[in-house]
């Protein structure tokens, strides 16, 4: 059974651990096939096999031992999306073998299920589960985490929502989330806690309403970006010429340090990608960028 997943922009400024939008850009491809009495990996890239460290194996197997399912599973991985970037990479691996496992055994779990085991396989990369990202793949379009219990709510995306990232070129750590999240702090002043309330408040409202021009006011985040900054020391002059060149906000992608532009449909994209890529060079760092729009979720491409 073989499943594809896109790739997601995730915390979209305010929404730290909780906002997620899945991309068309890139997507990882995962393969799962009955074998064996254990959880086996291979993939096209350097990423961790041993199942108990690899996102798609924590995820199988923890699938595997809910549902009490003896054999065992040989995962295969096509990686699309570079790890370490803030593009979604582990979650797009998660959500591909969530929702490969699941129709291999014609399970049918809802999404909330899928996004729950999905999430799983992000302690592999980020020490902690985080739900942000597989939402968005598993599910497509804008996603609301909640937690405690786990819910998850998925809107469309505007589709009038044009997508810039641009990818630095520079070596990342091997558990780059895992070192990024270690930098935010665990207190914060309750001015800045209601900033990003109302920030996040306003920037679902520009989803609902196809609003780009407040989702892109509303990317404001007083306590993540402010400890992740010094990690991305272009991000002021990439969002400076970005909305110049006509993009309505700009934010870290997810945990960085890719920066991710949002501007409205009639965008001249080709403009606000070239103005990301003068923002990384005016700090002596190459990018690469994307421009993209919103993805649907993770589907079952063929049942081989
Ligand atoms: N919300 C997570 C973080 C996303 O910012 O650490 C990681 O891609």
């Amino acid at each position: 059974m073989r499943a594809q997943a896109p790739c997601s922009t995730a915390n979209l400024g305010p929404g730290f651990d909780c906002f997620g939008l899945a991309l068309d850009a890139l997507y990882d491809t995962v393969s799962v096939t009955e074998e064996g009495h254990s959880v086996t990996i291979s993939c096209n890239d350097d990423i961790p096999l041993e199942p108990q460290n690899n996102t798609a194996g924590i995820v199988v197997e923890a699938m595997r031992k809910e549902f009490g399912i003896e054999p065992g599973a040989h995962v295969a991985i096509e990686k699309g999306v570079p790890a370490g970037y803030g593009m979604g990479s582990s979650a797009a691996s998660a959500a591909a073998a969530a929702v490969a496992y699941d129709a291999l055994y014609g399970m049918n779990l809802s999404g909330n299920d899928l996004v729950r085991f999905a999430g799983c396989g992000e302690r592999a990369s980020a020490g902690s589960i985080h739900y942000d990202n597989v939402a968005a793949s598993v599910l497509g379009g804008f996603v609301i985490v909640g937690a405690n219990p786990l819910h998850v709510t998925g809107l469309r995306a505007p589709p009038n929502l044009n997508i810039c990232v641009a990818v630095p070129d520079v070596v990342t750590p091997k558990k780059k989330t895992q070192v990024s999240r270690g930098v935010i702090p665990g207190m914060v002043p309750l001015h800045d806690v209601i900033s990003n309330v109302s920030a996040a408040s306003s920037l679902v409202a520009g989803m609902v309403t196809n609003d780009i021009r407040l989702i892109g006011e509303s990317l404001h985040d007083s306590i993540v970006e402010p400890a992740r900054k010094r990690m991305i020391p272009a991000l002021d002059d990439i969002r400076r010429m970005a909305i110049q060149a006509g993009a309505a906000g700009v934010t870290i992608s997810g945990a960085g340090p890719s920066v991710v532009a949002f501007a409205d449909g009639d965008a001249n994209m080709d403009k606000v990608a070239r103005a990301m890529r003068e923002g990384f060079d005016a700090h002596q760092t190459e990018c690469s960028t994307f421009a993209c729009r919103p993805a649907g979720g993770a589907r079952v491409l063929d049942t081989y």
